[in-house]
Protein backbone atom coordinates (compact mmCIF):
# COMPACT_ATOMS: atom_id res chain seq x y z
CA UNK A 1 0.00 0.00 0.00
CA UNK A 2 1.29 3.44 -0.89
CA UNK A 3 0.37 6.67 0.64
CA UNK A 4 -1.56 9.38 -2.20
CA UNK A 5 -3.04 11.73 0.04
CA UNK A 6 -1.98 11.89 3.75
CA UNK A 7 -4.81 12.81 6.55
CA UNK A 8 -3.29 16.00 6.54
CA UNK A 9 -3.92 16.62 2.85
CA UNK A 10 -7.67 15.22 2.90
CA UNK A 11 -8.38 17.82 6.00
CA UNK A 12 -7.50 20.36 4.32
CA UNK A 13 -9.39 19.81 1.57
CA UNK A 14 -12.35 19.16 3.22
CA UNK A 15 -12.32 21.91 4.67
CA UNK A 16 -11.55 24.13 1.61
CA UNK A 17 -14.69 22.26 0.23
CA UNK A 18 -16.79 22.96 2.86
CA UNK A 19 -15.65 27.03 2.77
CA UNK A 20 -16.10 26.87 -1.03
CA UNK A 21 -19.77 25.83 -0.20
CA UNK A 22 -20.96 27.61 2.65
CA UNK A 23 -20.25 30.66 0.83
CA UNK A 24 -21.73 29.51 -2.35
CA UNK A 25 -25.18 28.78 -0.24
CA UNK A 26 -24.95 31.67 2.09
CA UNK A 27 -28.04 32.41 3.55
CA UNK A 28 -29.67 29.28 2.94
CA UNK A 29 -29.74 25.94 4.05
CA UNK A 30 -28.88 22.44 2.31
CA UNK A 31 -29.68 18.87 2.58
CA UNK A 32 -26.31 16.93 2.41
CA UNK A 33 -27.16 13.74 0.49
CA UNK A 34 -24.95 11.05 1.14
CA UNK A 35 -24.54 7.71 -0.82
CA UNK A 36 -23.17 5.14 0.96
CA UNK A 37 -21.44 3.27 1.98
CA UNK A 38 -18.12 5.17 0.97
CA UNK A 39 -19.41 8.53 1.33
CA UNK A 40 -19.93 8.17 4.87
CA UNK A 41 -16.56 10.05 6.58
CA UNK A 42 -16.07 12.60 3.76
CA UNK A 43 -19.82 13.43 4.85
CA UNK A 44 -19.16 13.66 8.33
CA UNK A 45 -16.19 15.91 8.17
CA UNK A 46 -17.83 18.15 5.55
CA UNK A 47 -21.03 18.44 7.49
CA UNK A 48 -18.73 19.37 10.60
CA UNK A 49 -16.62 22.17 8.62
CA UNK A 50 -19.58 23.76 7.11
CA UNK A 51 -20.68 27.41 8.41
CA UNK A 52 -24.42 27.11 6.98
CA UNK A 53 -27.00 25.29 8.87
CA UNK A 54 -27.51 21.33 6.91
CA UNK A 55 -29.86 18.75 7.28
CA UNK A 56 -28.79 14.75 6.32
CA UNK A 57 -29.78 12.39 4.80
CA UNK A 58 -28.47 9.06 3.06
CA UNK A 59 -29.30 6.72 -0.05
CA UNK A 60 -27.57 3.44 -0.47
CA UNK A 61 -27.87 1.94 -4.15
CA UNK A 62 -27.54 -1.34 -5.37
CA UNK A 63 -24.40 -2.62 -6.21
CA UNK A 64 -22.96 -3.91 -9.81
CA UNK A 65 -24.81 -7.12 -10.71
CA UNK A 66 -27.90 -5.86 -9.64
CA UNK A 67 -27.56 -2.32 -9.91
CA UNK A 68 -27.60 0.53 -12.29
CA UNK A 69 -25.05 -1.04 -14.81
CA UNK A 70 -27.38 -4.05 -15.61
CA UNK A 71 -30.68 -2.34 -14.94
CA UNK A 72 -29.94 1.00 -16.57
CA UNK A 73 -31.91 2.58 -13.31
CA UNK A 74 -31.17 3.88 -10.29
CA UNK A 75 -32.08 0.59 -7.63
CA UNK A 76 -32.40 2.24 -3.79
CA UNK A 77 -31.66 -0.78 -1.20
CA UNK A 78 -31.91 2.50 1.17
CA UNK A 79 -34.23 5.47 -0.34
CA UNK A 80 -33.81 8.88 1.04
CA UNK A 81 -36.39 9.75 4.57
CA UNK A 82 -36.48 13.63 3.50
CA UNK A 83 -38.71 14.80 0.65
CA UNK A 84 -36.32 16.83 -2.11
CA UNK A 85 -39.22 19.63 -3.10
CA UNK A 86 -37.72 22.95 -2.23
CA UNK A 87 -34.44 21.93 -0.91
CA UNK A 88 -31.56 22.89 -1.85
CA UNK A 89 -29.06 19.50 -2.36
CA UNK A 90 -25.69 18.00 -2.35
CA UNK A 91 -25.06 14.91 -3.48
CA UNK A 92 -22.28 14.09 -1.40
CA UNK A 93 -19.59 11.07 -3.13
CA UNK A 94 -16.50 9.99 -2.22
CA UNK A 95 -15.59 8.77 -5.32
CA UNK A 96 -16.12 9.18 -9.64
CA UNK A 97 -15.31 6.37 -11.70
CA UNK A 98 -17.51 5.51 -14.99
CA UNK A 99 -19.66 8.35 -14.26
CA UNK A 100 -22.60 5.89 -14.20
CA UNK A 101 -23.74 6.62 -10.48
CA UNK A 102 -24.16 9.77 -10.03
CA UNK A 103 -25.69 10.63 -13.77
CA UNK A 104 -28.12 8.44 -12.87
CA UNK A 105 -28.31 9.16 -9.30
CA UNK A 106 -28.57 12.78 -10.28
CA UNK A 107 -31.41 12.18 -12.87
CA UNK A 108 -33.44 11.00 -10.12
CA UNK A 109 -33.37 13.11 -7.87
CA UNK A 110 -34.11 16.60 -10.14
CA UNK A 111 -37.23 14.46 -11.08
CA UNK A 112 -37.77 14.85 -6.96
CA UNK A 113 -38.10 18.94 -7.87
CA UNK A 114 -35.36 20.34 -5.32
CA UNK A 115 -34.72 23.56 -5.57
CA UNK A 116 -31.36 23.28 -6.44
CA UNK A 117 -29.38 20.00 -7.19
CA UNK A 118 -25.45 19.86 -6.90
CA UNK A 119 -22.43 16.92 -6.53
CA UNK A 120 -19.61 17.35 -4.39
CA UNK A 121 -17.00 14.42 -4.94
CA UNK A 122 -13.75 14.36 -2.66
CA UNK A 123 -12.11 12.01 -5.82
CA UNK A 124 -12.39 11.64 -9.45
CA UNK A 125 -11.00 9.89 -11.85
CA UNK A 126 -11.71 11.31 -15.03
CA UNK A 127 -9.66 8.96 -17.01
CA UNK A 128 -12.28 6.33 -16.10
CA UNK A 129 -15.23 8.16 -17.11
CA UNK A 130 -18.03 5.93 -19.51
CA UNK A 131 -20.48 8.84 -19.72
CA UNK A 132 -20.85 12.30 -19.63
CA UNK A 133 -20.84 13.58 -15.91
CA UNK A 134 -19.10 16.44 -14.04
CA UNK A 135 -19.17 16.99 -10.47
CA UNK A 136 -19.80 20.68 -9.04
CA UNK A 137 -17.34 20.92 -6.48
CA UNK A 138 -13.98 18.18 -6.85
CA UNK A 139 -11.51 17.62 -4.03
CA UNK A 140 -8.62 15.83 -5.66
CA UNK A 141 -8.30 14.58 -9.49
CA UNK A 142 -6.97 11.45 -9.90
CA UNK A 143 -4.99 8.67 -11.69
CA UNK A 144 -6.71 5.39 -12.41
CA UNK A 145 -5.03 3.77 -9.75
CA UNK A 146 -7.57 1.58 -7.23
CA UNK A 147 -7.55 3.51 -3.93
CA UNK A 148 -8.67 2.76 -0.32
CA UNK A 149 -9.42 4.23 2.77
CA UNK A 150 -11.20 7.51 4.44
CA UNK A 151 -14.63 5.83 3.04
CA UNK A 152 -13.04 3.72 0.31
CA UNK A 153 -12.92 0.51 0.84
CA UNK A 154 -11.75 -3.14 -0.80
CA UNK A 155 -13.98 -5.95 -0.20
CA UNK A 156 -15.00 -3.98 3.06
CA UNK A 157 -11.33 -3.19 4.46
CA UNK A 158 -9.59 -0.37 5.16
CA UNK A 159 -12.66 2.43 5.01
CA UNK A 160 -11.12 3.39 8.55
CA UNK A 161 -7.80 4.82 7.22
CA UNK A 162 -7.14 8.25 7.77
CA UNK A 163 -5.59 8.70 4.70
CA UNK A 164 -5.80 7.49 1.15
CA UNK A 165 -3.63 4.69 -0.25
CA UNK A 166 -3.10 2.81 -3.41
CA UNK A 167 -3.62 -0.58 -3.60
CA UNK A 168 -0.83 -2.60 -5.02
C1 LIG B 1 -18.38 3.47 -5.40
C2 LIG B 1 -18.45 4.96 -5.09
C3 LIG B 1 -19.54 5.44 -5.99
C4 LIG B 1 -19.43 4.55 -7.21
C5 LIG B 1 -18.68 5.26 -8.28
O1 LIG B 1 -19.32 2.80 -4.62
O2 LIG B 1 -18.74 5.20 -3.73
O3 LIG B 1 -20.82 5.33 -5.40
O4 LIG B 1 -18.69 3.38 -6.79
O5 LIG B 1 -18.55 4.46 -9.40
P1 LIG B 1 -19.08 4.86 -10.85
O6 LIG B 1 -18.71 6.31 -11.09
O7 LIG B 1 -18.34 3.91 -11.76
O8 LIG B 1 -20.57 4.64 -10.91
P2 LIG B 1 -19.33 1.21 -4.42
O9 LIG B 1 -20.24 0.60 -5.44
O10 LIG B 1 -17.92 0.71 -4.40
O11 LIG B 1 -20.04 1.01 -3.01
P3 LIG B 1 -19.58 1.51 -1.55
O12 LIG B 1 -19.65 3.02 -1.55
O13 LIG B 1 -20.58 0.90 -0.64
O14 LIG B 1 -18.17 1.01 -1.29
Amino acid sequence: MKLLLSEKEVQKKVEALAGKISQDFLGKEILLVGVLKGAFIFMADLARQMTIPVKMDFVRLASYGTGIRSSGKVKFTKDLETPLRGQNVIVVEDIIDTGITLKHLSQCLKARRPRSLKVVALLDKPGRREVNFHADYVGFRIDDHFVVGYGLDCAEEYRNLRGIYVLK
